[in-house]
Formats: C-alpha cells, structure tokens, sequence
C-alpha cells in the first residue's frame, strides 16, 4: 500500500493526537503517502484532506482533542455517504484508512470496508473503556485520572464540612470510569449500570458509618446508573444529609494524555500502519493482556461485555 489516511471520529479522547502522530510518522517511516481527514467521516464525503509531513505532527503528542477535528456523521450511515467517501479516496489514490474512535466509528470502518471494498482498521478511542474486544481503550486511563483529580479536590472540602458528596462520571453504558477511579480514588460506594444498587442500603450504611465516626462520604454514579436527583432525595430522606453534587461532563473529555496513554497511543498508530502495509483485510487493533492484537470486525461486535466484578468486589471492601 502506498497511500493511507488517517482520521478520528466520533466523541474526541485524549492520546488521539498522539495516535495520529504515530500514524503519520510510521507510514512515513515504511515510505507510505499519509492524509489526515477533517472532521472524520464527514470530512471524507467532503473531500476535506490535507497531505501529512513528518513536521504536520510536531509539538502534539502531549495535547488533549484532536487537531484533525472530529464529528459524529449521520450521512455515513447511509450508503451515499459511503459512497461519496470511497470516491474521495479513489480520486487521492488512498487504499486504506485509519479510523480512531469508538463504537459508531467502528461501524462506518465495516460499512465502507464491507459496501466498497475499502481496507480500514479501525483504533479503539474512547474514554468509555466500552469495546469489549480490547482490555483498554485510548483516552480512559487520562479521563480517569481527571476524575480522580476531581475527586481529589471534592474531598478536601467534602471533609472540611462533614459532607457527602455525589461525584457523576461519563462512560455512557459501561460503568469502569467509575469503578477505576472510584477504587483509585477511594470513593465508599460506585454506582454503575453493570450492577444493581438499594438505595435504602446505602443511605443506612452512611447513617452507621457517621455513627462510627466517619464524617464524610464520596459516591461515584456512573452515567447511565440511576437519576442522581433521585439517588439524592432516597439519602436525604432517610439520613437528613443533603449530597452535594457534581457532575464533571466534558471536563474528562480533554487534558494531556496519561503516560499509558502516549505509549498506547503509539503501539496502536504503529501497529494499524502495518497491518495496511501487510495488506491484511479490515480489523480493530487492541491490546489484550498487555499485548497488542489484530481482530477482525465481526469479532469486536460479538465479544461479549465484560465487566471486572473482582475490582467491583474490591471497591466494596476498601469502601466500608
Ligand atoms: O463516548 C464518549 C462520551 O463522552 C460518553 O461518555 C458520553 O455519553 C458522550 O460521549 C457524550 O457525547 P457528546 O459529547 O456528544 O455530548
């Protein structure tokens, strides 16, 4: 292969500049023409490309965003928005795509490999954590150490008030922001959508644990487990404590990317540039067991959802 492109698309997460750098950089390394693609998707059907030089990188590796830009693109999900991309890139003489995002964006990748023949591979980044085929997504260690900085400075006045406070965290349906950065974080309960909660219980367990002397309490509701004006109004009826609450939203979206995620974002963009220059057929890259794995698309859509009810149960003793 002797043209590639690269792109992100869908929700933006940290480590996907560094992505694109090391896309950029490893297919000029193997001799490889390299485009970066405007607004994902929609760039493609747009024509919006610009050719990538070893200096288009430069002075990125440590920003949050994308400076590709991106988008969520309803017109990809039809066959004329592929179409038009698939001429965008037979008009550049591009063979194959880099696609970096989540879940939707892994759907356009087998819809435009699949309908047009085109090869894509497709890098896992999302600060969701949420594809079950790869053991971590980039962008998640970065959102969860954002949390945990907010954590961090929710605590020191929570305690200085003998407060308790609600902490809601983004994931969408998957629960690990939460479960990570609650046991990082040392929160006494987390609330994800993996597993159901009793809200009396936990309004009792607060009750005995100031009875204990405890005189601040943290709860983590991951997005997607419960109204937290609900989960309020159950604590404040039956302990007289009125949570104060904090929703982070966007916040954990940006930020300079995490070591893990540099290098992560580094091994993914290097592997997905050799399996284009392999000419291998369309796949996802991921890391499983701390190495670095090819899968074909069917696959990632059928592993099943995992959920590490061992760090749920940890969460549960350290937060007695
Ligand atoms: O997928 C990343 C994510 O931040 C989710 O956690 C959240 O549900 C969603 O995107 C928010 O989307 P938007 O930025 O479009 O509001």
């Amino acid at each position: 292969m002797k043209k590639i492109a690269v792109l992100t698309s869908g929700g933006d997460a940290p480590g996907m500049n560094a992505c694109i750098r090391a896309v950029v950089r490893t297919a000029l390394y193997y001799n490889i023409d390299v485009y970066g693609v405007e607004r994902g998707w929609a760039g493609l059907i747009d024509g919006n490309l610009t050719r990538m030089e070893t200096r288009s990188v430069s002075g990125l590796i440590h920003k949050g965003g994308t400076f590709l830009k991106t988008a969520r693109c309803p017109e990809f999900v039809e066959l004329e928005g592929q179409r038009r991309a698939a001429e965008t890139l037979a008009a550049y003489g591009i063979e194959g795509v880099v696609a970096i995002g989540g879940d939707g964006t892994f759907r356009g990748a087998v819809d435009l490999s699949n309908n047009f023949g085109v090869k894509v591979v497709g890098v896992p980044g999302t600060i969701d954590n949420d594809l079950a085929y790869t053991d971590y997504t980039l962008g998640f260690d970065s959102a969860v150490n954002t949390v945990l900085w907010a954590m961090n400075n929710l605590r020191d006045t929570m305690t200085s008030h003998d407060r308790v406070s609600l902490l809601e965290v983004m994931g969408r349906r998957c629960g690990d922001i939460a479960l990570y950065a609650g046991v990082a974080g040392g929160a006494e309960y987390v609330l994800v959508p993996e597993v159901p909660y009793d809200l009396d219980e936990i309004a009792s367990s607060i009750r005995k644990s100031r009875m204990r002397g405890k005189t601040s309490n943290m709860i983590i509701l991951a997005e997607g487990a419960g109204n937290r004006e609900e989960i309020c109004a159950a604590i404040r009826d039956k302990t007289g404590i009125d949570p104060k609450v904090t929703v982070l939203g966007h916040i954990q979206r940006g930020g300079s990317p995490t070591m893990s995620d540099r290098i992560l974002a580094g091994k993914f963009g290097v592997k997905a540039v050799e399996v284009l220059r392999e000419e291998k057929d369309s796949c996802a890259v991921g890391i499983r067991n701390n190495k670095i794995v090819t899968v074909p698309f069917p696959d990632v859509f059928s592993a099943e959802k995992r959920f590490d009810k061992s760090l749920y149960e940890t969460s549960k003793i350290l937060g007695l």
